[in-house]
């Protein structure tokens, strides 16, 4: 009678944890990037000063309500991180829903979100910092704290991702890690994935980038596929501002997308084009605020990001809002570089051709570029419009500011440099540019 009992139990206890298990079994099947209690998605971003603060941000299901980061200067002694400093980490939960469109069907996915700023630390200094709970611990990663003005920076571009992030844009990543390990960031033009509220595309995203992402600061500008619109409102991705910990110093209504960051001498600024192309109240807003923004910067150089171009290489497309309220700008304040993507191929200069013989540069350089494998050539004209160009190439670049010098150096995703000029500061002038390359 007791072992029937026993039996009895022991078949109920199955039928009871197959039963709990489904949903778990089902959405395993759906999603190929499931949150779990193990911390995934670790990923750095800036802050407003990266020498002194920086952020990190995770993911994990709903069952890890408190979660922590741990911090301590790298150490090579392994009993060491004993002594790392334990921060409790600010948790939100997001639930993306499920959807249909046409033939698309798409898992909606429930996580809890972390985030940790570290601050009070010093420049220059490698840190060594996980993230989790209880049982569930990221590994140690290693990042080093930017340094002081004039300090040699170097810092990594990539154009549109967007498409066959896993299968197709890991390379770039990963070939421009390993061409600029020591670069201090990495800026993204927009259109980090295709469907900016599919969960699996930012799963392949975060994949792609893997380990560099807990290791180095991401700066990420949104693209038009970076919002989803509905009802005929814009709606940032749902997963941008839990994903991402960035900079608050932005206009009111597009904090984190619009924010800038000093790094060595140089100021970074992300403008959020999707928002300027679609609103009259966000272009307006974005121009008061990048105005003050270039008034007030003692940096020596500037750097603008951004996703719509102001010169566009595809001769049926023109940014026409983006270039007549931020080029003036621009000019004014005698802004260095502009990177930006959207027409997913690759083009350079301080105008388009036919602008430049009507004497319109002044000193800014402006490049579009794009990094994953969704090409554009219908609608690109022969030239390109620009100084130099290329169709049909994933990209990624990297620039090194030293002693008044910008070195700008476009590489393809194989590691052979394409494209490389050079920008000079010359006092009271506009930058003088050298181009490293004979024209192809
Ligand atoms: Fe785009
Ligand atoms: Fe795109």
């Amino acid at each position: 009678m007791i072992l029937l009992f026993k039996e009895v139990y022991k078949l109920g206890r199955i039928a009871m944890l197959l039963f709990l298990s489904l949903p778990v079994l089902s959405q395993d099947k759906d999603n190929r990037y499931p949150p779990t209690s193990q911390p995934d998605r670790v990923n750095l971003t800036v802050t407003a000063d990266p020498s002194t603060s920086m952020a990190v941000t995770w993911r994990t299901t709903t069952d890890i309500g408190t979660a922590y980061a741990e911090i301590q200067v790298a150490n090579a002694n392994p009993t060491s991180i004993k002594d790392a400093k334990r921060i409790t980490a600010r948790t939100e939960t997001s639930a993306v829903e499920s959807g249909k469109y046409k033939e698309l069907v798409w898992k909606g996915v429930t996580a809890n979100y972390h985030s940790v700023i570290f601050e009070g630390l010093k420049p220059n200094t490698l840190y060594s910092y996980r993230v989790g709970a209880g049982d569930y611990w990221s590994e140690w990663f290693q990042f080093r704290t930017t340094g002081s003005n004039g300090q040699k920076l170097s810092f990594v571009y990539l154009g549109d991702a967007q498409t066959d992030l896993y299968s197709m844009w890991s390379k770039v990543i990963r070939q421009a890690y390993t061409q600029m390990p020591e670069t201090r960031l990495v800026l993204h033009a927009g259109d980090l994935v295709n469907r900016d509220n599919h969960d699996e595309e930012w799963g392949e995203w975060f994949a792609a980038g893997s380990f560099i992402f807990g290791m180095v600061p991401n700066m990420p500008s949104p693209g038009n596929h970076d919002y989803g619109r509905d009802e005929n409102i814009h709606k940032l991705s749902p997963f941008w501002r839990p994903q991402f910990t960035l900079p608050e110093n932005g206009p009111e209504g597009l904090k984190e997308t619009c924010y800038f960051t000093d790094v060595q001498g140089v100021r970074f600024i992300s403008l959020d084009a999707y928002m300027a192309e679609e609103s009259d109240e966000f272009l307006g807003k974005q121009q008061r605020w990048v105005d003050s923004v270039l008034h007030n910067n003692p940096n020596k150089w500037t750097v603008v990001l951004f996703h719509h171009p102001i010169y566009s290489p595809k001769s049926s497309r023109d940014n026409k809002r983006m270039r007549e309220t931020f080029k003036p700008l621009f000019d004014k304040y005698k802004v260095d570089l502009v990177l930006q993507g959207h027409d997913h191929t690759y083009a350079r200069g301080m105008a388009k051709i036919p602008m430049q013989q009507k004497g319109s540069t002044s000193g800014t350089m402006y490049v579009v570029s794009v990094s994953g494998p969704k090409m554009t050539d219908s609608g690109v004209e022969k030239k390109y419009w620009m100084d130099r160009s290329a169709v049909y190439t994933q990209l990624f670049h990297v620039a090194t500011v030293e002693n008044g010098k910008l070195q700008f150096r476009t590489y393809t995703s194989t590691g052979e440099l394409f494209d490389a000029f050079d920008l000079v500061k010359q006092k009271g002038k506009i930058n003088k540019l050298i181009e490293m390359m004979p024209a192809k």
